[in-house]
Protein backbone atom coordinates (compact mmCIF):
# COMPACT_ATOMS: atom_id res chain seq x y z
CA UNK A 1 0.00 0.00 0.00
CA UNK A 2 1.20 3.62 -1.03
CA UNK A 3 -0.92 6.48 -0.22
CA UNK A 4 -2.19 6.83 3.57
CA UNK A 5 -0.76 3.63 4.51
CA UNK A 6 -2.41 2.61 7.43
CA UNK A 7 -1.53 2.62 11.02
CA UNK A 8 -1.62 -0.37 12.45
CA UNK A 9 -2.06 -0.03 16.00
CA UNK A 10 -3.36 3.36 15.57
CA UNK A 11 -3.75 5.19 19.24
CA UNK A 12 -7.16 5.12 20.74
CA UNK A 13 -7.72 9.01 21.92
CA UNK A 14 -11.74 9.18 22.79
CA UNK A 15 -13.19 6.23 24.73
CA UNK A 16 -15.56 8.96 26.53
CA UNK A 17 -19.48 10.24 26.44
CA UNK A 18 -19.63 13.35 24.23
CA UNK A 19 -22.37 15.30 25.58
CA UNK A 20 -22.00 18.80 25.69
CA UNK A 21 -18.91 19.57 23.51
CA UNK A 22 -17.54 17.96 26.60
CA UNK A 23 -16.09 14.14 27.43
CA UNK A 24 -17.47 13.32 29.98
CA UNK A 25 -17.60 9.32 31.71
CA UNK A 26 -21.24 7.51 32.43
CA UNK A 27 -23.60 8.14 35.22
CA UNK A 28 -23.26 4.81 36.20
CA UNK A 29 -19.10 5.01 36.21
CA UNK A 30 -19.78 1.73 33.76
CA UNK A 31 -17.71 0.98 31.19
CA UNK A 32 -17.29 -1.92 28.47
CA UNK A 33 -15.42 -3.70 25.89
CA UNK A 34 -15.34 -2.69 22.08
CA UNK A 35 -13.29 -6.01 20.78
CA UNK A 36 -10.65 -6.57 17.86
CA UNK A 37 -13.04 -9.16 15.70
CA UNK A 38 -9.38 -10.68 14.05
CA UNK A 39 -8.88 -11.66 17.44
CA UNK A 40 -11.62 -11.69 19.86
CA UNK A 41 -9.64 -9.38 22.45
CA UNK A 42 -10.73 -6.28 24.31
CA UNK A 43 -9.23 -2.96 22.35
CA UNK A 44 -9.88 -0.80 25.40
CA UNK A 45 -12.86 -0.01 27.84
CA UNK A 46 -15.61 2.74 26.57
CA UNK A 47 -17.83 4.74 28.88
CA UNK A 48 -21.29 2.97 29.02
CA UNK A 49 -24.50 5.24 28.52
CA UNK A 50 -27.46 4.10 29.99
CA UNK A 51 -30.72 6.16 30.63
CA UNK A 52 -29.45 8.54 33.08
CA UNK A 53 -26.39 9.42 30.23
CA UNK A 54 -29.29 9.73 27.30
CA UNK A 55 -31.25 12.43 29.27
CA UNK A 56 -28.33 14.60 30.15
CA UNK A 57 -26.95 14.41 26.17
CA UNK A 58 -31.29 14.90 25.42
CA UNK A 59 -31.53 17.95 27.73
CA UNK A 60 -27.86 19.53 25.97
CA UNK A 61 -29.67 19.11 23.07
CA UNK A 62 -33.08 20.45 23.95
CA UNK A 63 -30.96 23.67 24.90
CA UNK A 64 -29.21 23.93 21.65
CA UNK A 65 -32.40 24.03 20.05
CA UNK A 66 -33.73 26.49 21.85
CA UNK A 67 -35.30 29.52 20.45
CA UNK A 68 -32.53 32.43 20.13
CA UNK A 69 -29.55 30.01 20.45
CA UNK A 70 -26.66 30.13 18.57
CA UNK A 71 -27.27 27.10 16.61
CA UNK A 72 -31.09 28.11 15.64
CA UNK A 73 -29.41 31.78 15.08
CA UNK A 74 -27.13 30.84 13.02
CA UNK A 75 -27.41 31.73 9.21
CA UNK A 76 -28.27 28.39 6.74
CA UNK A 77 -25.13 28.96 4.82
CA UNK A 78 -23.12 29.02 7.64
CA UNK A 79 -24.25 25.62 8.79
CA UNK A 80 -23.40 24.41 5.70
CA UNK A 81 -19.86 26.32 6.12
CA UNK A 82 -19.84 24.27 9.73
CA UNK A 83 -20.79 20.62 7.79
CA UNK A 84 -18.00 21.57 5.24
CA UNK A 85 -15.08 22.16 7.37
CA UNK A 86 -16.36 18.57 9.33
CA UNK A 87 -15.72 17.19 6.36
CA UNK A 88 -12.62 18.79 5.29
CA UNK A 89 -11.23 17.65 8.95
CA UNK A 90 -12.39 14.31 7.89
CA UNK A 91 -10.61 13.89 4.86
CA UNK A 92 -7.29 15.80 6.64
CA UNK A 93 -7.59 12.07 9.35
CA UNK A 94 -8.95 9.29 6.64
CA UNK A 95 -5.51 7.63 7.15
CA UNK A 96 -6.59 7.17 10.78
CA UNK A 97 -9.94 6.84 10.97
CA UNK A 98 -9.73 4.09 8.81
CA UNK A 99 -6.75 2.21 10.63
CA UNK A 100 -9.03 2.84 13.55
CA UNK A 101 -12.37 1.39 11.18
CA UNK A 102 -10.46 -1.54 11.10
CA UNK A 103 -9.28 -2.61 14.24
CA UNK A 104 -12.54 -2.02 15.78
CA UNK A 105 -14.63 -3.47 12.71
CA UNK A 106 -12.53 -5.32 10.91
CA UNK A 107 -13.06 -4.69 7.44
CA UNK A 108 -9.90 -4.47 5.46
CA UNK A 109 -8.42 -0.94 5.21
CA UNK A 110 -8.64 0.13 1.59
CA UNK A 111 -12.54 -0.20 2.27
CA UNK A 112 -12.86 1.58 4.79
CA UNK A 113 -11.12 4.27 3.26
CA UNK A 114 -13.40 3.88 0.62
CA UNK A 115 -16.27 4.29 3.44
CA UNK A 116 -14.80 7.44 4.73
CA UNK A 117 -14.56 9.22 1.52
CA UNK A 118 -18.16 8.20 0.71
CA UNK A 119 -19.52 9.33 4.26
CA UNK A 120 -17.32 12.80 3.99
CA UNK A 121 -18.98 13.22 0.83
CA UNK A 122 -22.11 13.07 2.13
CA UNK A 123 -21.69 15.63 4.66
CA UNK A 124 -20.81 17.83 1.80
CA UNK A 125 -23.76 17.01 0.14
CA UNK A 126 -25.97 17.95 2.53
CA UNK A 127 -24.06 20.90 3.76
CA UNK A 128 -24.74 22.47 0.03
CA UNK A 129 -28.64 21.37 1.12
CA UNK A 130 -28.62 23.82 3.98
CA UNK A 131 -29.66 26.79 2.51
CA UNK A 132 -32.10 25.54 0.03
CA UNK A 133 -34.82 24.54 2.38
CA UNK A 134 -37.96 26.16 1.86
CA UNK A 135 -41.74 25.80 1.81
CA UNK A 136 -44.12 26.93 -1.04
CA UNK A 137 -46.19 29.89 -1.93
CA UNK A 138 -49.90 28.43 -2.28
CA UNK A 139 -52.48 29.82 -4.22
CA UNK A 140 -55.51 28.75 -2.00
CA UNK A 141 -59.23 29.09 -2.04
CA UNK A 142 -60.56 32.36 -0.84
CA UNK A 143 -58.86 35.67 -0.37
CA UNK A 144 -55.94 34.75 1.69
CA UNK A 145 -52.41 34.51 1.34
CA UNK A 146 -50.53 30.81 1.91
CA UNK A 147 -47.20 29.63 2.45
CA UNK A 148 -45.24 26.66 4.05
CA UNK A 149 -42.34 27.09 6.25
CA UNK A 150 -40.12 23.48 6.24
CA UNK A 151 -38.58 23.66 9.57
CA UNK A 152 -36.49 21.48 11.70
CA UNK A 153 -38.26 18.57 13.50
CA UNK A 154 -36.04 19.07 16.66
CA UNK A 155 -34.06 17.19 19.06
CA UNK A 156 -33.17 13.68 16.67
CA UNK A 157 -32.33 10.02 17.89
CA UNK A 158 -30.01 8.06 15.85
CA UNK A 159 -29.07 4.26 16.45
CA UNK A 160 -26.37 3.10 14.33
CA UNK A 161 -25.46 -0.16 13.22
CA UNK A 162 -21.87 -1.94 13.29
CA UNK A 163 -21.74 -2.52 9.73
CA UNK A 164 -20.75 0.98 8.10
CA UNK A 165 -20.21 2.71 10.82
CA UNK A 166 -18.66 6.27 9.95
CA UNK A 167 -21.03 6.10 6.42
CA UNK A 168 -23.90 5.47 8.78
CA UNK A 169 -23.13 8.48 11.53
CA UNK A 170 -22.99 10.30 8.17
CA UNK A 171 -26.26 9.61 6.49
CA UNK A 172 -27.42 10.78 10.19
CA UNK A 173 -25.93 13.44 10.71
CA UNK A 174 -25.88 15.28 7.02
CA UNK A 175 -30.24 15.94 6.66
CA UNK A 176 -30.12 16.09 10.19
CA UNK A 177 -27.72 19.06 11.18
CA UNK A 178 -28.50 21.00 6.79
CA UNK A 179 -32.04 20.92 8.33
CA UNK A 180 -30.99 22.87 11.71
CA UNK A 181 -32.04 19.94 14.14
CA UNK A 182 -29.72 18.64 17.05
CA UNK A 183 -28.95 15.08 17.74
CA UNK A 184 -28.37 12.12 20.02
CA UNK A 185 -26.01 9.47 18.65
CA UNK A 186 -25.46 6.14 19.63
CA UNK A 187 -23.21 4.12 17.67
CA UNK A 188 -23.41 0.69 17.55
CA UNK A 189 -21.75 -1.25 21.08
CA UNK A 190 -19.18 -3.38 18.54
CA UNK A 191 -18.07 0.25 17.00
CA UNK A 192 -17.83 3.28 19.40
CA UNK A 193 -14.27 4.55 18.06
CA UNK A 194 -14.76 6.21 14.60
CA UNK A 195 -17.83 8.41 15.96
CA UNK A 196 -16.36 9.39 19.41
CA UNK A 197 -13.40 10.43 17.02
CA UNK A 198 -15.34 12.20 14.76
CA UNK A 199 -17.47 13.79 17.94
CA UNK A 200 -13.70 15.39 18.65
CA UNK A 201 -13.64 16.86 14.80
CA UNK A 202 -17.64 18.14 15.07
CA UNK A 203 -16.15 20.10 17.88
CA UNK A 204 -12.95 21.32 16.33
CA UNK A 205 -15.11 22.53 13.60
CA UNK A 206 -16.92 24.58 15.40
CA UNK A 207 -20.37 23.30 15.96
CA UNK A 208 -21.81 24.67 18.90
CA UNK A 209 -22.51 22.55 22.37
CA UNK A 210 -25.54 20.34 22.29
CA UNK A 211 -25.63 19.83 18.52
CA UNK A 212 -24.24 16.81 18.07
CA UNK A 213 -23.90 14.14 21.35
CA UNK A 214 -22.61 10.74 21.06
CA UNK A 215 -23.09 8.05 23.54
CA UNK A 216 -21.92 4.46 22.97
CA UNK A 217 -23.73 1.80 24.88
CA UNK A 218 -26.02 -0.91 23.92
CA UNK A 219 -29.32 -1.70 22.49
CA UNK A 220 -31.28 -2.44 24.96
CA UNK A 221 -30.37 0.27 27.72
CA UNK A 222 -29.02 3.41 25.73
CA UNK A 223 -30.60 2.66 22.10
CA UNK A 224 -33.98 1.86 24.13
CA UNK A 225 -33.80 5.25 25.53
CA UNK A 226 -33.22 7.20 22.90
CA UNK A 227 -36.65 5.48 21.41
CA UNK A 228 -38.75 5.60 24.88
CA UNK A 229 -37.86 9.61 25.41
CA UNK A 230 -40.09 11.77 25.65
CA UNK A 231 -38.14 15.00 24.46
CA UNK A 232 -37.00 13.29 21.47
CA UNK A 233 -38.84 14.73 18.37
CA UNK A 234 -37.42 12.09 15.97
CA UNK A 235 -35.21 8.55 15.61
CA UNK A 236 -33.49 7.14 12.96
CA UNK A 237 -32.39 3.77 13.20
CA UNK A 238 -30.29 1.42 11.10
CA UNK A 239 -30.25 -2.57 12.22
CA UNK A 240 -32.51 -5.63 12.27
CA UNK A 241 -36.36 -5.94 11.73
CA UNK A 242 -37.13 -6.64 14.74
CA UNK A 243 -35.46 -4.01 16.77
CA UNK A 244 -36.95 -1.88 13.90
CA UNK A 245 -40.17 -3.20 15.69
CA UNK A 246 -39.05 -2.34 18.86
CA UNK A 247 -38.50 1.25 18.39
CA UNK A 248 -41.68 1.50 16.40
CA UNK A 249 -43.33 0.24 19.71
CA UNK A 250 -41.59 2.87 21.91
CA UNK A 251 -42.89 5.60 19.60
CA UNK A 252 -46.31 4.65 20.02
CA UNK A 253 -45.67 3.90 23.32
CA UNK A 254 -44.56 7.00 24.54
CA UNK A 255 -44.54 10.58 22.53
CA UNK A 256 -45.21 9.33 19.40
CA UNK A 257 -41.97 10.68 17.52
CA UNK A 258 -41.67 10.62 14.23
CA UNK A 259 -39.40 7.30 13.16
CA UNK A 260 -37.84 6.54 10.04
CA UNK A 261 -35.98 2.55 9.84
CA UNK A 262 -34.00 1.31 7.50
CA UNK A 263 -33.58 -2.64 7.89
CA UNK A 264 -32.82 -6.07 6.61
CA UNK A 265 -32.82 -7.81 2.98
CA UNK A 266 -32.81 -10.72 1.47
CA UNK A 267 -32.39 -8.63 -2.02
CA UNK A 268 -32.87 -10.92 -4.94
CA UNK A 269 -29.81 -10.75 -8.05
CA UNK A 270 -31.81 -12.17 -11.29
CA UNK A 271 -29.41 -13.41 -13.82
CA UNK A 272 -31.49 -13.50 -17.26
CA UNK A 273 -29.35 -16.03 -19.98
CA UNK A 274 -28.71 -13.16 -22.10
CA UNK A 275 -26.43 -11.60 -20.11
CA UNK A 276 -22.90 -10.67 -20.04
CA UNK A 277 -22.08 -13.90 -18.50
CA UNK A 278 -18.44 -12.45 -16.74
CA UNK A 279 -19.76 -8.88 -15.44
CA UNK A 280 -22.86 -11.18 -14.26
CA UNK A 281 -20.72 -13.67 -12.30
CA UNK A 282 -18.33 -10.82 -10.98
CA UNK A 283 -20.96 -8.27 -10.01
CA UNK A 284 -23.19 -11.46 -8.13
CA UNK A 285 -19.85 -12.01 -6.53
CA UNK A 286 -19.50 -8.64 -5.40
CA UNK A 287 -22.58 -8.32 -4.19
CA UNK A 288 -23.05 -10.45 -1.86
CA UNK A 289 -19.78 -10.41 -0.63
CA UNK A 290 -18.73 -7.45 -0.19
CA UNK A 291 -17.92 -5.87 3.47
CA UNK A 292 -18.04 -9.82 4.57
CA UNK A 293 -22.02 -10.22 3.37
CA UNK A 294 -22.61 -7.53 6.02
CA UNK A 295 -24.68 -5.62 4.02
CA UNK A 296 -28.11 -4.58 4.61
CA UNK A 297 -28.96 -4.91 0.46
CA UNK A 298 -26.62 -7.50 0.01
CA UNK A 299 -27.51 -9.53 -2.95
CA UNK A 300 -27.81 -12.23 -1.32
CA UNK A 301 -30.25 -14.36 -3.70
CA UNK A 302 -28.99 -15.57 -6.80
CA UNK A 303 -31.81 -16.12 -9.32
CA UNK A 304 -29.99 -17.67 -12.31
CA UNK A 305 -31.96 -18.96 -15.74
CA UNK A 306 -31.99 -22.38 -15.99
CA UNK A 307 -29.50 -21.95 -19.21
CA UNK A 308 -26.54 -20.43 -18.05
CA UNK A 309 -27.24 -22.40 -14.68
CA UNK A 310 -24.47 -24.97 -14.41
CA UNK A 311 -21.63 -22.47 -16.05
CA UNK A 312 -22.65 -19.73 -13.69
CA UNK A 313 -22.13 -21.59 -10.41
CA UNK A 314 -18.68 -22.94 -11.71
CA UNK A 315 -17.92 -19.22 -12.28
CA UNK A 316 -18.90 -18.23 -8.67
CA UNK A 317 -17.44 -20.96 -7.24
CA UNK A 318 -14.31 -19.91 -8.71
CA UNK A 319 -14.71 -16.14 -7.54
CA UNK A 320 -15.21 -17.60 -3.72
CA UNK A 321 -12.44 -19.47 -3.75
CA UNK A 322 -9.95 -17.01 -5.54
CA UNK A 323 -11.29 -14.55 -2.43
CA UNK A 324 -8.68 -13.19 -0.31
CA UNK A 325 -9.13 -13.97 3.55
CA UNK A 326 -7.30 -12.43 6.23
CA UNK A 327 -5.80 -9.57 7.83
CA UNK A 328 -7.47 -6.87 7.06
CA UNK A 329 -4.28 -4.50 7.20
CA UNK A 330 -2.95 -6.13 4.39
CA UNK A 331 -3.34 -4.61 1.16
CA UNK A 332 -4.38 -7.76 -0.61
CA UNK A 333 -7.04 -8.84 1.54
CA UNK A 334 -10.36 -8.74 0.29
CA UNK A 335 -12.30 -10.00 3.67
CA UNK A 336 -11.53 -9.86 7.44
CA UNK A 337 -13.10 -11.20 10.46
CA UNK A 338 -17.26 -10.89 10.65
CA UNK A 339 -18.18 -8.83 13.25
CA UNK A 340 -18.59 -10.45 16.37
CA UNK A 341 -18.91 -13.94 17.97
CA UNK A 342 -22.78 -13.92 17.84
CA UNK A 343 -22.70 -12.86 14.15
CA UNK A 344 -19.93 -15.89 13.27
CA UNK A 345 -22.29 -18.51 15.25
CA UNK A 346 -25.33 -17.01 13.47
CA UNK A 347 -23.67 -17.26 9.91
CA UNK A 348 -22.09 -20.93 10.76
CA UNK A 349 -25.71 -22.03 12.16
CA UNK A 350 -27.35 -21.27 8.23
CA UNK A 351 -24.25 -22.90 6.92
CA UNK A 352 -24.89 -25.84 8.68
CA UNK A 353 -28.90 -25.47 7.86
CA UNK A 354 -28.32 -25.28 4.03
CA UNK A 355 -26.26 -28.51 4.36
CA UNK A 356 -29.01 -30.18 6.49
CA UNK A 357 -31.64 -29.15 3.49
CA UNK A 358 -30.13 -30.43 1.02
CA UNK A 359 -28.33 -27.61 -1.23
CA UNK A 360 -25.10 -28.46 -2.60
CA UNK A 361 -22.16 -26.55 -1.31
CA UNK A 362 -19.67 -25.34 -3.97
CA UNK A 363 -17.14 -23.87 -1.55
CA UNK A 364 -16.09 -22.55 1.83
CA UNK A 365 -18.80 -23.94 4.66
CA UNK A 366 -16.77 -23.69 7.70
CA UNK A 367 -14.37 -21.04 9.35
CA UNK A 368 -11.15 -20.03 8.61
CA UNK A 369 -7.87 -20.33 11.03
CA UNK A 370 -9.43 -21.17 14.66
CA UNK A 371 -8.43 -17.27 16.28
CA UNK A 372 -11.32 -14.57 15.52
CA UNK A 373 -14.42 -14.61 13.50
CA UNK A 374 -13.07 -15.39 9.86
CA UNK A 375 -15.79 -17.20 7.93
CA UNK A 376 -14.73 -19.14 4.34
CA UNK A 377 -16.41 -17.27 1.51
CA UNK A 378 -19.60 -19.82 0.56
CA UNK A 379 -21.63 -20.38 -2.32
CA UNK A 380 -24.62 -23.04 -2.49
CA UNK A 381 -26.20 -24.02 -5.46
CA UNK A 382 -29.70 -26.00 -6.04
CA UNK A 383 -30.90 -23.48 -3.36
CA UNK A 384 -34.69 -23.63 -3.18
CA UNK A 385 -37.17 -20.70 -2.35
CA UNK A 386 -38.27 -22.79 1.11
CA UNK A 387 -34.29 -23.28 2.52
CA UNK A 388 -33.47 -20.93 5.58
CA UNK A 389 -30.53 -19.96 3.21
CA UNK A 390 -33.10 -18.49 0.82
CA UNK A 391 -35.65 -16.99 3.36
CA UNK A 392 -33.35 -15.42 6.64
CA UNK A 393 -30.97 -12.38 6.39
CA UNK A 394 -27.32 -14.31 6.74
CA UNK A 395 -25.22 -11.52 7.06
CA UNK A 396 -22.29 -13.30 6.37
CA UNK A 397 -20.03 -14.49 2.97
CA UNK A 398 -22.88 -17.18 1.77
CA UNK A 399 -24.11 -17.04 -1.63
CA UNK A 400 -27.42 -18.90 -2.23
CA UNK A 401 -28.03 -19.35 -5.73
CA UNK A 402 -31.13 -20.38 -6.95
CA UNK A 403 -32.49 -22.31 -10.50
CA UNK A 404 -35.51 -20.20 -12.91
CA UNK A 405 -37.08 -20.80 -16.17
CA UNK A 406 -39.18 -17.68 -16.83
CA UNK A 407 -39.63 -13.98 -16.41
CA UNK A 408 -42.91 -13.91 -14.78
CA UNK A 409 -41.99 -17.05 -12.42
CA UNK A 410 -39.36 -15.17 -11.16
CA UNK A 411 -40.82 -11.76 -10.24
CA UNK A 412 -43.15 -14.34 -8.17
CA UNK A 413 -40.38 -15.60 -6.00
CA UNK A 414 -38.02 -12.31 -6.48
CA UNK A 415 -41.00 -10.81 -4.67
CA UNK A 416 -42.12 -14.17 -1.75
CA UNK A 417 -40.37 -12.52 1.39
CA UNK A 418 -41.52 -9.98 3.81
CA UNK A 419 -38.34 -7.93 2.90
CA UNK A 420 -38.28 -5.05 0.09
CA UNK A 421 -34.73 -3.42 -0.20
CA UNK A 422 -33.02 -3.78 -3.23
CA UNK A 423 -32.66 -6.36 -6.22
CA UNK A 424 -30.57 -6.32 -9.36
CA UNK A 425 -30.70 -7.41 -12.91
CA UNK A 426 -28.70 -8.54 -15.44
CA UNK A 427 -29.68 -8.27 -18.83
CA UNK A 428 -28.90 -7.45 -22.38
CA UNK A 429 -32.77 -6.48 -23.41
CA UNK A 430 -33.84 -3.21 -22.17
CA UNK A 431 -37.55 -4.27 -22.22
CA UNK A 432 -37.12 -7.34 -19.57
CA UNK A 433 -35.04 -4.76 -17.67
CA UNK A 434 -37.99 -2.31 -17.75
CA UNK A 435 -40.43 -4.86 -16.79
CA UNK A 436 -38.36 -6.71 -13.99
CA UNK A 437 -37.12 -3.87 -12.41
CA UNK A 438 -41.04 -1.92 -12.29
CA UNK A 439 -42.60 -5.24 -11.14
CA UNK A 440 -39.76 -6.16 -8.52
CA UNK A 441 -41.25 -4.91 -4.45
CA UNK A 442 -37.62 -3.12 -3.54
CA UNK A 443 -36.67 0.58 -2.79
CA UNK A 444 -33.74 0.08 -5.50
CA UNK A 445 -33.52 -1.86 -8.53
CA UNK A 446 -30.17 -1.72 -10.18
CA UNK A 447 -29.73 -3.17 -13.85
CA UNK A 448 -26.37 -4.28 -14.68
CA UNK A 449 -24.68 -3.13 -12.16
CA UNK A 450 -25.43 -3.55 -8.22
CA UNK A 451 -24.84 -1.68 -5.03
CA UNK A 452 -24.40 1.76 -6.70
CA UNK A 453 -25.81 3.76 -3.50
CA UNK A 454 -24.92 7.55 -3.80
CA UNK A 455 -25.95 10.58 -1.90
CA UNK A 456 -28.30 11.95 -5.07
CA UNK A 457 -29.96 8.78 -4.89
CA UNK A 458 -32.95 7.72 -2.61
CA UNK A 459 -32.16 4.64 -0.44
CA UNK A 460 -34.73 2.69 1.40
CA UNK A 461 -36.94 -0.17 1.99
CA UNK A 462 -40.77 -1.42 1.07
CA UNK A 463 -42.60 -3.85 3.20
CA UNK A 464 -40.38 -4.57 5.97
CA UNK A 465 -37.37 -3.47 5.27
CA UNK A 466 -38.12 -0.06 6.22
CA UNK A 467 -40.16 3.29 6.60
CA UNK A 468 -39.33 6.85 5.03
CA UNK A 469 -36.54 7.33 2.70
CA UNK A 470 -32.54 8.24 3.53
CA UNK A 471 -30.14 10.46 0.92
CA UNK A 472 -30.94 13.62 -1.38
CA UNK A 473 -33.94 15.54 -0.58
CA UNK A 474 -36.23 12.52 0.80
CA UNK A 475 -33.99 12.27 3.91
CA UNK A 476 -34.95 16.09 4.38
CA UNK A 477 -38.28 14.67 5.04
CA UNK A 478 -37.90 13.19 7.64
CA UNK A 479 -35.95 15.87 9.46
CA UNK A 480 -38.53 18.91 8.93
CA UNK A 481 -42.11 19.76 10.05
CA UNK A 482 -43.98 21.75 7.66
CA UNK A 483 -45.73 24.61 8.89
CA UNK A 484 -48.89 26.34 7.36
CA UNK A 485 -48.91 30.02 7.75
CA UNK A 486 -51.98 31.37 6.10
CA UNK A 487 -52.91 35.52 5.88
CA UNK A 488 -55.91 36.88 5.38
CA UNK A 489 -56.02 39.03 2.40
CA UNK A 490 -58.55 41.75 1.98
CA UNK A 491 -60.55 41.86 -1.13
CA UNK A 492 -59.79 45.65 -1.23
CA UNK A 493 -56.47 45.00 -2.43
CA UNK A 494 -57.57 42.31 -5.08
P1 LIG B 1 -29.38 -4.75 16.06
O1 LIG B 1 -30.56 -4.29 15.31
O2 LIG B 1 -29.60 -5.39 17.40
O3 LIG B 1 -28.36 -3.52 16.30
C1 LIG B 1 -28.32 -2.32 15.55
C2 LIG B 1 -28.30 -1.13 16.49
O4 LIG B 1 -29.47 -1.15 17.28
C3 LIG B 1 -27.14 -1.14 17.50
O5 LIG B 1 -26.71 0.17 17.75
C4 LIG B 1 -27.79 -1.71 18.74
O6 LIG B 1 -27.13 -1.35 19.93
C5 LIG B 1 -29.17 -1.10 18.67
N1 LIG B 1 -30.20 -1.81 19.42
C6 LIG B 1 -30.27 -3.13 19.72
N2 LIG B 1 -31.36 -3.39 20.46
C7 LIG B 1 -32.00 -2.21 20.65
C8 LIG B 1 -33.18 -1.83 21.35
N3 LIG B 1 -33.91 -2.71 22.02
N4 LIG B 1 -33.55 -0.52 21.32
C9 LIG B 1 -32.82 0.39 20.66
N5 LIG B 1 -31.68 0.08 20.00
C10 LIG B 1 -31.28 -1.20 19.98
O7 LIG B 1 -28.58 -5.72 15.13
P2 LIG B 1 -27.48 -6.82 15.55
O8 LIG B 1 -27.95 -7.56 16.76
O9 LIG B 1 -26.18 -6.15 15.61
O10 LIG B 1 -27.52 -7.78 14.30
C11 LIG B 1 -28.61 -8.71 14.12
C12 LIG B 1 -28.98 -8.82 12.67
O11 LIG B 1 -29.55 -7.59 12.23
C13 LIG B 1 -27.82 -9.05 11.72
O12 LIG B 1 -27.45 -10.40 11.64
C14 LIG B 1 -28.40 -8.55 10.44
O13 LIG B 1 -29.22 -9.54 9.89
C15 LIG B 1 -29.25 -7.37 10.87
N6 LIG B 1 -28.56 -6.07 10.74
C16 LIG B 1 -28.89 -5.26 9.69
C17 LIG B 1 -28.23 -4.08 9.51
C18 LIG B 1 -28.56 -3.18 8.36
O14 LIG B 1 -27.67 -2.51 7.83
N7 LIG B 1 -29.82 -3.06 7.97
C19 LIG B 1 -27.13 -3.65 10.37
C20 LIG B 1 -26.89 -4.54 11.48
C21 LIG B 1 -27.59 -5.71 11.62
MG1 LIG C 1 -29.19 -7.23 18.41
Amino acid sequence: MKMGDPILCPEIKYTQLFINNEWVNSQSGKTFPTLNPCTGKEICQVQEADKADVDLAVKAARAAFRRGSPWRKLDASKRGQLMNKLARLMRENITYIASLETLDNGKPYLDAREDIIAATENIEYYAGWCDKIHGQTIPVDGSYFTFTRHEPVGVCGAIIPWNYPVQMLAWKLGPTLACGCTVVVKPAEQTPLTALYIASLIKEAGFPPGVVNILPGYGPTAGAAIAEHMDINKVAFTGSTEVGHLIMQAAGRTNLKRVSLELGGKSPFIILEDCDLDQAAMFAHAAVMNNHGQNCCAGSRTYVQESIYEEFVARCKAMAEMRIVGDPYDGMTQQGPQIDEEQFNKILGLIESGKQQGASLQCGGERQGDIGYFVKPTVFSDVTDDMRIAKEEIFGPVQSILKFKDIDEVIERANNTSYGLAAGVMTRDINKALKISQNLDAGSVWVNCYDVVKSQTPFGGFKKSGQGRELREYALHECTEIKTVTINFPEKYL
